[in-house]
């Protein structure tokens, strides 16, 4: 398979038609029918027309489609289409990330979508998306989740100055997962954090404790601070037996993906990746500039409705 995923208009329409028949021709037969099977090329064209959409090809051949719908502050997805033939090997997850990164870019808030409550499947797939149920209008479930704030980060400095930001939006019981190769920056934001919120200093890679807790200087909650690198699995985080209330506590995992999942449903995910491409050649005033993206996204309800955009 050569995938390769595009941004696509009306233009298309044919193509992301193509896709949505073959997808949903293969679906169970509901009651009343899903729209989709009604389509043509001329009203998936003017679905295409205020936002576009996501076309995948693979060697060139349509496998894979959505629609994107502004409405509002939000973009919905319609039409989330994976060619039968092609399914099993990730595309939809493919398919909603690269959605995800490009409503993020374009600085809506939400992304929403309508299911079929009669397809669990399908609701379980948009939950591991990261989307939670909003609304119920039978025989739809109305699913929903933040869209990711992306931000551009030069220095070190910025680093820790996201952090404080990031800190501003914290309450005690928010778990954060921080994900990035060695030397990305974590413990770098994590500093930042603690600026923040405001809790006694110090923190550094925690190498050869596991775990830290650094308790506030004012009234606000402590900060958990955990490397999970050399821990096994979720068992073990459990088992840490942390002297202090996970439920108070700011919590922030590095290498946590995969392991803080389970420490609560709700969690910010801080994915921090470096820059490519024009932003990573450095600046004018500082050609030693080694720049960083730092994706934010708010998994759970808890941050549904918290409009994280202005940190970026
Ligand atoms: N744009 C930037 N953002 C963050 N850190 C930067 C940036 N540019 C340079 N740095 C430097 O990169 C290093 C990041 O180290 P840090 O310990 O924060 O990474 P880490 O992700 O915690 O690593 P580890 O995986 O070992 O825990 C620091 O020395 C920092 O000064
Ligand atoms: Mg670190």
């Amino acid at each position: 398979m050569t995938l390769e995923t595009r941004r696509v208009g009306p233009e298309a329409a044919a193509e992301v038609l193509a896709v949505v028949k073959a997808a949903f021709a293969n679906r169970p037969v509901l009651d009343p029918p899903a729209d989709a099977l009604a389509e043509t090329e001329d009203t998936i064209a003017a679905m295409l027309g205020p936002g576009g959409g996501l076309l995948t090809l693979d060697d060139g051949r349509p496998v894979a489609a959505l629609v994107l719908d502004p409405v509002g502050d939000a973009v919905h997805l319609r039409r989330v289409s994976v060619d039968p033939a092609a399914q099993g090997h990730g595309l939809a997850h493919a398919l909603v990330r690269a959605a995800l990164l490009d409503i993020a870019r374009r600085g809506a808030r939400q992304v929403r979508l309508l299911a079929r409550e009669e397809l669990p499947r399908t609701i379980g797939f948009w939950r591991e998306q990261g989307f939670v149920e909003a609304g119920r209008h039978a025989p739809y479930v109305e699913m929903a989740r933040p869209a990711p704030v992306i931000v551009d980060v030069p220095g070190a400095d910025d680093m820790r100055d996201l952090g404080r930001r990031v800190a501003a939006y914290l309450t005690g019981g928010d778990v954060l997962v921080l994900s990035g190769e060695l030397g990305a920056g974590k413990t770098t934001f994590t500093q930042g954090l603690g600026e923040g919120l405001g809790v006694r200093g110090g923190i550094t890679s925690p190498t050869f404790v596991i775990a830290r807790v650094h308790p506030s200087l004012g009234g606000g909650p402590e900060l958990v601070h955990v490397d999970a690198y050399r821990l096994g699995g979720q068992a073990e985080l459990d088992d840490l037996d942390l002297d202090t209330d996970l439920d108070e506590a700011v919590t922030v995992v590095e290498w946590g993906t995969g392991i803080a999942e389970g420490l609560a449903d709700a969690r910010l995910e801080v994915r921090i990746t470096r820059a490519t491409g024009q932003a990573a050649a450095g600046t004018e005033t500082d050609p030693e500039a080694d720049p960083r993206v730092v994706e934010l996204d708010g998994i759970g309800a808890r941050w549904l409705e918290v409009d994280l955009r202005p940190i970026g």
